[in-house]
């Protein structure tokens, strides 16, 4: 049996978090937009997002610091261009936010003047992060949603699955649309497109602990690395210090704001660490802190470490942070009067699939915005609360240079219709389960916080074997999300630890026990597509 269903559009998004959605807005006026979702609309990192976005509001701050702070964060890796362009949007980007309803917190100052209140977070040198309370990503999520649910030229294909990206057969360097898998009707489609995004988010669920949900599996990159893209800085996977630490919370984040409110990290008696690593304490970038926490629960043996905010006042606590109050209350942790116990987890990819600063990608007519990208902004690591930025600023460049191109002719071709005549649905969804967690455990075990060559060699086997047995698996059985989902997943994998080999130095959040040094004249590590 094939499919023959097939879409057209004028711009195939794949990917409805704050990237994808940004985008659809930005191009629907003028285009036929369809936009995919793995799973429901609204199920995505963005959603969960809580510190907020970085931007400069306050006049004692300047687009100078923060791309000073950013370029340090970085740890000598960033591109400066692709900062200081991100650092000078980043105002008008979040008016565009905020005129479509993004409730950002206010605050009245002594003069009775209404201003927007700032957070900080770890790297930053000034209070320059738009908030909403702790919920930052479910309002920017929430109010993109309302707006694209509403508008007439954007169709949302939700439970889709993109699989492959299609190139045209006689000009391979052009993408020509995608590959589909409906997850209700169980079959495969075809969706033709002049323009194709991937908004597909990040691969921080290749490792075993993440703050991220289910659908962060690198499947946007490792399409592309499929279609002849290339792919930089993978081995640049950052892990956020301080998720929280208990049996019943999966994924949840305690944000790194609650420290730039005053939050300390200390041992279970209570005594702070974290000056003993760095000058900035508590706020050090993450690279840091994540691994001083490793560092402390390996030495003293310990499950988790704790993050204190209880000696600021209840009326305080609950304001600021009311998801965090309600979520550790509900399993039983009053954070008003205890210290929250947390641990590290893989929280965002840093890498990813290179594009220049329109989004472009190594194939004509395909982009690459919001977490899935490369775009030479986070350098070495992250600094907190620039990749919302990032999803708007790029997503909105990527719809100008579409629009400018809009009157590119369209390819023509036959599109072979997917061919499922060979395969019988798979009886052994127990062994892709197993290379599930085997996948993560190891990459968790081998490829984590601190590194040393000889485990990342013996990752690098274990995911040899498993791709041999992924390809069987994917020739012979029908497709499922487990399936797709792990055959992404090793490819990310195989792409991290290529990256991580390659970089015979530590460097922010790559730290290899073997070349505990930082090299001078820092290099990006890219893998080169081959189209
Ligand atoms: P996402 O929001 O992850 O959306 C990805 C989309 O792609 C989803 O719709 C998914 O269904 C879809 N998709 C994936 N694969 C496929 C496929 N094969 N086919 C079809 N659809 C597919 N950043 C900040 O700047 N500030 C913060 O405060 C902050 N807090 C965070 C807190 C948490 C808990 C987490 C996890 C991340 C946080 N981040 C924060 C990072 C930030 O949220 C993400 O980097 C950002 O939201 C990524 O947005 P995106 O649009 O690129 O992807
Ligand atoms: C947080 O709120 O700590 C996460 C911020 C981010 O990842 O940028």
């Amino acid at each position: 049996m094939s499919s023959s269903v097939e879409h057209r559009c004028d711009a195939l998004i794949i990917g409805s978090g704050a990237a994808g959605l940004t985008l659809a807005l930005k191009l629907a006026d003028k285009f036929n937009v369809i936009v995919l979702s793995k799973s429901t609309l609204s199920e995505g990192a963005t959603r969960y997002a809580q510190g907020g976005i970085a931007a400069v509001f306050d006049e004692e701050d300047s687009i100078d610091s923060h791309v000073q702070d950013t370029l340090r964060a970085g740890a000598g890796l960033c591109d400066p261009s692709a900062v200081e362009y991100t650092a000078s949007q980043a105002k008008r980007c979040m008016e565009w936010l905020i005129k479509f309803g993004v409730p950002f917190d206010q605050e009245t100052d002594e003069q009775g003047n209404t201003r927007y209140h700032l957070t900080r977070e770890g790297g930053h040198s000034h209070r320059r992060i738009l908030h909403a309370a702790d919920a930052t990503g479910f309002a920017v999520q929430n109010t993109l949603q309302q707006a694209v649910q509403s508008h007439p030229n954007i169709h949302l294909f939700e439970r889709y699955n993109a699989i492959d990206l299609l190139r045209h057969e006689k000009e391979p360097t052009q993408c020509v649309g995608a590959y589909v898998w409906n997850r209700k009707q169980e079959h495969v489609e075809v969706i033709r497109s002049r323009f194709t995004a991937l908004a597909t988010g990040g691969a921080s669920k290749v490792y075993q602990y993440t703050s991220n949900p289910d659908v962060s599996s690198g499947d946007g990159i490792a399409m592309a690395w499929r279609a002849g893209c290339s792919v930089a800085n993978m081995e640049f996977n950052q892990f956020h210090p301080t998720c929280l630490f208990h049996p019943e919370a999966k994924n949840f984040l305690i944000t790194e704001a609650l420290r730039g409110e005053g939050a300390f990290l200390c041992h279970q008696d209570g005594t702070p660490f974290m000056h003993k690593f760095d000058d900035r304490g508590d706020l050090a970038p993450r690279d840091i802190v994540a691994r001083a926490i490793d560092y402390e629960m390996k030495r003293l043996g310990a499950d988790c470490m704790y993050l204190d905010i209880s000696h600021k006042s209840a009326d305080f606590i609950v304001k600021h942070f009311p998801t965090i109050y309600r979520k550790c209350r509900s399993l039983g942790i009053d954070i008003t009067r205890q210290p929250i116990p947390v641990v590290p987890a893989a929280h965002y990819s840093c890498g990813g699939v290179m594009t220049d600063f329109n989004g472009k990608t190594d194939l004509e007519n395909l982009y690459a915005i919001g977490e899935v990208a490369y775009t030479g902004l986070h350098g070495a690591n992250r600094m907190a609360s620039n990749s919302l930025l990032e999803c708007v600023v790029f997503a909105q460049a990527a719809a100008a240079h579409i629009l400018q191109n809009s009157d590119r002719p369209e390819f023509h071709q036959d599109i072979p219709a997917w061919d499922e005549s060979q395969v019988s649905d798979s009886d052994e969804e127990v062994v892709i389960q197993h290379n599930w967690h085997e996948l993560r455990l190891f990459m968790w075990d081998y490829v984590g916080i601190v590194r040393t060559t000889k485990r990342l060699e013996r990752a690098m086997r274990r995911i040899e074997l498993l791709q041999q047995e992924i390809h069987d698996y994917y020739a012979n059985f029908r497709v499922s999300n487990n399936l797709l989902e792990l055959r992404n997943l090793v490819t990310v994998a195989e792409l991290i630890v290529r990256c991580a080999l390659q970089r015979k130095e530590s460097r922010g959040l790559h730290y290899n026990l073997d070349y505990p040094q930082t090299n001078d004249n820092p290099q990006i590590t890219v893998l080169k597509g081959e189209v």
